[in-house]
């Protein structure tokens, strides 16, 4: 059960709190959404049991992991996955950082009032903008990812997961059901749920694919170090199943949820769209107090919510990183622990800085267009870093691991009814290796961005 909820705690995260509302908005609604629950079942789902079984079966972190599965050079593969945990990490936490802000803020607010003349689009790039802020909101975020991992996975990990996912539930169930009373609400479902193809491009297609691996923390390498943690009595097919299932539930509550509230106040849905971080900390923080009912109460749950669902994340992360340094560097956790969240801390500062508190590193030229070190590292993260490592761990366990040897972890009287392995097999084979390389198509040839 730790188990279980630990890695539906990698997996909820921004990427469904921020990022899929978003694109969803962006990518008009009911046909993107779902292309995306397609992509979840018919890729997401598999790879999701690949990793862990991975994990399960070699009992190793992802380095050692996959040259044991697959052979030597595959080592390589699982240290490209350390090194996009390491990015990821760096940046992600700036986000939560913010998090961590408007949880301060709305409960300041609540408290004393929110300010009639208060611009929230100001305030969010004033924020934003502070170096000094940022420095201080993102290194609280990184001291608790790090306070927690330094406990190992069941005394910190584990432990945290099971306090804080059940909160998160209850949250974003208090939530929902404000959501569905508001007036918006109809329409917002409307928009979630009724398919319209003629607005969908082959790009949405592909964004709801690369999506699916970041929401499901795929691509990587943390399924399978947390693949390692499963007990033998336990099925992988079930716990790829449970947590895939619970990850998109979250991701269409919280689309639900900001729907309802942007459709219910006239002329905002023209107002967002510009940005996944306008919606989240300049749209809702002014909705919470002028027309969410409770929003006073309900806005700082919000925010907490946020920011408990970032941490869970932000730990299996740096977990991806620091269990590298222990098995394949004979480190002892404590030292592998603090040293790489030193590191990572580097680069969060860089990205952090980067929307205007240090012009340098907030807008340089990359290829042709100009760019900060956030959305440098976003771009990386998105396009190459995770699509490449899936790709390849999706051909290892297809191609590379023979069928005794995946089968053997699949099936079992654990395993339940419904699960197939002939299937299973061949979207390892063909569907997913053909799905995620048209990400790297895309990318490569047609010069499209994701991130
Ligand atoms: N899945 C998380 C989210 O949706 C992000 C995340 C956590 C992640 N761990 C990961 C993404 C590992 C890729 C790989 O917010």
């Amino acid at each position: 059960m730790g188990f279980i909820l630990a890695a539906t705690g990698s997996a909820i995260g921004l990427g469904n709190l921020w990022k899929f509302p978003f694109i969803t908005w962006e990518n008009g609604g009911g046909a993107f959404v779902l292309i995306y629950l397609m992509c979840i079942v018919g890729v997401g789902l598999p790879i999701m049991m690949a990793e862990l079984l991975i994990g399960r079966k070699t009992q190793k972190s992802p380095v050692g992991a996959l040259k044991e599965a697959m052979g030597p050079w595959w080592g390589w593969v699982g240290a490209w996955g350390v090194m996009a945990g390491f990015i990821i990490l760096s940046y992600y936490s700036v986000v939560a950082g913010w998090s961590l802000f408007y949880f301060v803020k709305t409960v300041g607010w609540s408290l004393g009032g929110f300010p009639a003349d208060l611009q929230t689009g100001e305030l969010f790039t004033d924020v934003i903008g502070n170096g000094g802020l940022q420095f201080l909101l993102s290194g609280l975020f990184m001291a608790a990812t790090v306070g927690i991992v330094y406990f190992g996975v069941h005394g910190g990990i584990e432990r945290v997961a099971r306090i804080f996912l059940p909160i998160l539930f209850v949250i974003l169930l208090l939530l929902l059901a404000s959501a569905l009373t508001m007036e918006g609400a109809g329409e917002a479902l409307a928009f979630i749920f009724r398919p319209n193809f003629s607005e969908l491009e082959p790009r949405s297609v592909l964004e709801a694919l690369g999506h699916s691996f970041f929401t499901l923390s795929l691509g990587m390498g943390a399924m399978i170090t947390y693949g390692s943690y499963v007990a033998r009595n336990r099925s992988i097919v079930s716990a790829a199943g449970t947590i895939v299932l619970l990850d998109t539930v979250i991701a269409l509550f919280a689309t639900i949820i900001m729907f309802s509230v942007i459709f219910t106040v006239p002329g905002m849905s023209e107002q967002v769209g510009r940005s996944a971080a306008g919606m989240l900390f300049i749209s809702l923080p002014e909705l919470f107090y002028n027309v969410v009912p409770f929003g006073a109460v309900l806005g700082p749950l919000f925010y907490v919510l946020v920011a408990l669902a970032a941490l869970t994340s932000t730990i299996s992360l740096l977990e991806v990183v620091v269990s590298y340094f222990i098995d394949e560097r004979n480190m002892p956790r404590p030292k592998a622990t603090l040293l790489s969240g030193a590191a990572i801390f580097v680069f969060t500062v860089l990205s952090a800085l980067s929307f205007g508190a240090l012009p340098a590193l907030s807008n340089f030229e990359i290829f042709e267009g100009k760019a900060g070190v956030f959305s440098t590292l976003d771009h990386f993260a998105s396009n190459w870093a995770l699509p490449l490592g899936g790709l390849l761990i999706t051909l290892g366990a297809g191609w590379f691991m023979t069928r005794e040897a995946t089968e053997g972890e699949l099936v079992d009287e654990t395993t339940p009814r419904w699960f197939r392995y002939g299937a299973w097999r061949f979207f390892m084979r063909y569907v997913a290796p053909v799905a995620v390389a048209a990400i790297l198509i895309a990318v490569i040839f047609f010069g499209m961005d994701f991130s």
